[in-house]
Parts: structure tokens; sequence; C-alpha cells
């Protein structure tokens, strides 16, 4: 039976954490399905670990359409999370035209969005149309330029009282999951106790509802430094099928992250 946004909510109001892993093509989200991830998301980080690009800024909605129909393809039954790339959903009537490629052409079952305030009239017209959305707060990779590189955010008070009343827009916004990435590990414990919805942490400490990685660096393969925030679980495994098991036995044991894959 095809998974529902019920069934990802309802892990939550059971006290279960959701393991979410990113996926690309139709071959790694067979595993990743087989292996019990309870959520793939197609991320636009396919602009850097597969095109090989800097940043994700160069990834296209034509991109994203053309990984999330792989994606959809090996997994016809997952609940799948497409991110809409950078500028895609500027103005509402982008976003709705883009979204709806995205859900129309990939079967997606949600869309995320990096932003807050900048980017709630748009979701606005999205959930006004039916459209799923899951919200992305903390470090936003699509804004490297802007900010002038990956840090950690959240750590002054007023920066994280900003991403705590934006968590709590997005949510009254009608958004049905978010992701918070790289945010201290308390801030992200109190807007996933505020919020009903799932808060999906990378970076963001075990107390979320549950955890996202980049498939990649999961599996050791990251070119250059890993993040602090990943683990490579193929180390401890014996195949790749094996280490996606395994990250998810740790994620629903909150054995994953720990401490050295956290930030205060
Ligand atoms: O693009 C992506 O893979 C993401 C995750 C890092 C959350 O947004």
């Amino acid at each position: 039976m095809s998974k529902t946004i019920k069934d990802i909510a309802a892990l939550k109001q059971a006290g279960e954490k959701i393991a979410m892993l990113t996926a690309y093509d139709s071959s790694f989200s067979y595993a990743a399905d087989q292996a019990g991830v309870d959520v793939l998301l197609v991320g636009d980080s396919l602009g850097m670990v597969v095109q090989g690009q800097n940043t994700t800024l160069p990834v296209s909605v034509n991109d994203m359409v053309y990984h999330a129909r792989a994606v959809r393809r090996g997994a016809p039954d997952a609940y799948i999370v497409v991110d809409m790339p950078y500028l895609s959903v500027s103005t509402p009537e982008r976003a709705l035209k883009n979204a709806g490629k995205i859900i129309q052409r990939a079967y997606a079952n949600m869309v995320k969005i990096e932003g807050g305030d900048s980017v709630l009239s748009s979701i606005k017209a999205l959930v006004e149309n039916n459209v799923p959305v899951c919200g992305h707060l903390g470090l936003q990779p699509q804004s490297v330029e802007l900010a002038g590189g990956y840090q950690v955010q959240g750590r002054e008070h007023s920066q994280a009282e900003k991403i705590m009343r934006e968590a709590q827009a997005l949510e009254a916004a009608g958004v049905q999951m978010l992701v918070l990435e790289c945010v201290p590990a308390d801030l992200a414990r109190a807007i996933s106790l505020q919020l009903s919805i799932p808060v999906i942490g990378i970076g963001a400490g075990v107390d979320c509802d549950g955890q996202v990685l980049v498939c990649y660096d999961m599996l050791g393969l990251t070119a250059g430094k890993r993040p602090r925030f990943s683990h490579d679980f193929l180390q401890e495994s014996a195949s790749n099928q094996e280490a996606i098991a395994l990250y998810v036995s740790r994620v629903k044991q909150a054995e994953f992250p720990s401490e050295q894959h956290s930030f205060k």
C-alpha cells in the first residue's frame, strides 16, 4: 500500500522516530525503501553530489523532475518529498507552475521549500491549491551566496527566536513536515515539542521527530571532508543494504545522531 502523510504523522504521534534519506535514482530508492526508510527526499543536493556543482543553485525544475521520476520508479509506494530548487517559488505563480510539474510529472507526494517569511505567500498559494508542502529552516543551502558560507543557524537568541517564530508560521500556513538543518540541538528540541507536524533534523540533534542524511554521506562517498553531522554507516556494514538498514535502526533507537554529530 502506498504511504501517505497520515502514516508519517502517525509515527510522531506514536513517539517513533522517522528515518528519511535522500535518493536520486531508482536503484537507491528501491534499496532504501526495502531497508525501511520512511521518507525519501529527492534533494537539490543532487546538484552537488550527482552533478558535481559547487552549490545547489544551478539545479533546475527539470533536473528535479528527471531524478524524482527515477526515484518513483524504484519505489512506487514510498512517501517521496521533492525539493523546489533555487528561485522556483519566488512568486506564488511560479510556485504553482513549478510544483505542479513536480507533482504531476514525477508523482511526488510533497514538495520541500527552503525559507520562512520570504516564501510564506508562495507556500499559502500551494496549500490552498492542494499541494502538500514540507518547510526547511535553519541552514538554507540556496542562500549560501547571500550568507557567505555554510554556518550553524540559531546560536544567537534573536536568530533562534526568528527560527521558532517562522516554524510556527509555516505550520499555521499548512506545512505538513519541517526539515531543520544545522541548528543547536536545544532549539531543535523546543521546535519539535512545539509543533504537531513531524520535524526532521540534519545536524539538529537527536530530539527531532526524525533524521535525514544525504545518502552519499552516509555511505562514505562524500568528496572531501564529510559534514560533522553525518556518519559513514558503510564502515560498520558488509553491504550498502546493511548500511541503510543500520542507519534506519540507529535513527529509530535514537542512537543517531550522537553529541559528536550535533551543535550547541
Ligand atoms: O537537498 C537536500 O538534500 C536537503 C537535505 C540536506 C535536507 O535539503
